[in-house]
């Protein structure tokens, strides 16, 4: 067969299936590829006329394609990634260029890239980020790896990325995992955000008594300001939306139990690995997995019920400030964990960059990244983001929203661990001085670990009975 494919995809589940057709509607003649042949017919049948080349085979699909051969994996991250590479490995030749598009555990992109290299093949480590819809239109592309690949592969993950008003979203992050740490970031600070926006719908109906109708109309608005952002906007269309089958509101006929991948326990984990503090991304990890217990949540309440009660003196007001400064705390604890694993594992992260390719076509895309993005490109190796004026400006007039409705919430007995992880944040970085000082003098005490003075310089121990 003469190679006529500009690129290839591997693996034709829904955001496979969706991203060929993105390419391919580039003007890029995409090859496809699915382990399960019916699949790949399936596909090439629906799109009859698009620039496709279906591969029955793994020899007929790399035969199909252009040197260097350009070959994304769309497959389940995990075991399968492997395997699917061990089948290609065979077929591929020097030079050529593997993606892999999944959400992989970045230590697994290190292994890859590493292993790739061995063998010739220039391997990039790809987050992809703006589920369904995105891979068809547009998503936000996290690319990290092979400096190489990415030249030979830039402008067709130009053409398919989402565009903003600067530019496309997509830019090469820095070598190895890279791409697949940023993207792990992007899904910690999409679980705080969305665990966020479900405290303040339980805030809205419990604490304040509002309608699902009020709630919903409450996010619309948001939506139209400073808190402006797809989560936001989403949550607005997902309360309104009315079951066909009984004609009630589908939100409300949802079991309270959420699941997860585990892209949200990668940050919080990476973060401790690091000593970043990342609690609103931990707590909201922490809040699906009591979800999770809700067979035991239903005996506890009989037996140790938490009764909500109305909120005193936290208003819708108060809660649409308190949005805005969860969202940039939360927003603030990625980047920071970002800054700091960039000088770990030497990404070289161009921080601004990542907010600018976050703007547009991903989860987390928000009005606040023009803060972060302003921020850091004013300073580009901020030590956190609270220190940059642009930062501090928009944070500093909604902290006491943020207490007012986490206070009310307590009162109320309304469970808000993301927000209340938040504020605690923002309290102890704004503290200049932390009761660590009796922690020091504990582990002294036990364990003769010693501590330093703020009186004198040097390392003391006291034999403290
Ligand atoms: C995205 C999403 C995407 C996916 C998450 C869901 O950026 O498009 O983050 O990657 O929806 O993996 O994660 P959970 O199943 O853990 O919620």
């Amino acid at each position: 067969m003469k190679p006529q494919a500009d690129f290839g995809v591997v693996g034709l589940a829904v955001m496979g299936a969706n991203l060929a057709l993105n390419v391919e509607s580039r003007g890029f003649a995409c090859a496809v590829f699915n382990r399960t042949t019916e699949k790949t017919r399936d596909f090439a049948g629906r799109n009859l006329g698009a620039r496709l080349v279906p591969g029955y085979s793994i020899r007929e699909f790399t035969a199909s394609l252009k040197r260097p051969r350009k070959i994304i994996l769309m497959v389940k991250a995990g075991a399968g990634v492997d395997e699917t590479m061990a089948h290609l490995l065979p077929y591929l030749s020097l030079g050529d260029v593997l993606i892999d598009g999944g959400n992989s555990y970045f230590r697994d992109t290190d292994r890859r890239v590493a292993m790739m290299a061995a063998r010739g093949i220039r391997y990039l480590g790809c987050g992809i980020s703006g589920g369904e819809e995105g891979a068809l239109k547009g998503p936000s592309i996290m690319p990290g790896g092979d400096p190489v690949a990415w030249k030979h592969v830039a402008p067709i993950l130009k053409a398919i990325a989402a565009k903003t008003e600067d530019g496309p979203c997509v830019t090469y992050l820095g070598r190895r995992s890279a791409g697949h740490f940023v993207k792990m970031v992007h899904n910690g600070i999409e679980y705080a955000m969305m665990q966020m926006l479900a405290e303040f719908y339980d805030l809205m109906k419990a604490g304040l008594g509002m309608s699902p109708e009020e709630a919903q109309k409450t996010f619309a608005k948001w939506n139209e300001g400073r808190c402006g952002s797809y989560l936001v906007e989403i949550s607005a269309l997902v309360l309104k939306y009315r079951d066909p089958d009984t004609g009630k509101l589908l939100v409300e006929l949802i079991q309270d139990e959420a699941a997860q991948k585990g892209t949200g326990k990668w940050t919080s984990q990476s973060a401790l690995d690091l000593g970043v503090p990342v609690p609103s991304i931990t707590a909201a990890v922490d809040a699906r997995i009591i979800s999770g217990y809700k067979k035991d949540r239903v005996a506890i309440a009989r037996v140790l019920p938490a009764k909500s009660r109305r909120l005193r003196g936290a208003g819708a007001r108060q809660l649409e400030g308190a949005c805005y400064a969860g969202f940039l705390a939360a927003y603030a604890q990625g980047l920071h964990l970002l800054g700091k694993a960039s000088a770990e594992y030497e990404y070289g992260l161009n921080l601004a960059e990542v907010a600018r390719i976050w703007k547009g076509g991903c989860i987390v895309r928000s009005r606040i990244l023009d803060v972060l993005r302003r921020a850091y490109r004013a300073e580009p190796r901020l030590a956190h983001p609270f220190l940059a004026p642009v930062f501090r400006k928009a944070l500093a007039p909604v902290t006491g929203s943020l207490r007012t409705v986490v206070s009310a919430a307590t009162a109320a007995s309304i469970p808000v661990p993301v927000l209340g992880a938040t504020l605690s944040y923002l309290d102890g970085f704004g503290r200049a001085r932390l009761p660590a000082n009796l922690i020091q003098a504990q582990r002294d005490h036990f364990g003769a670990h010693t501590y330093e003075r703020i009186d004198r310089p040097g390392v003391f121990h006291t034999k403290w009975d």
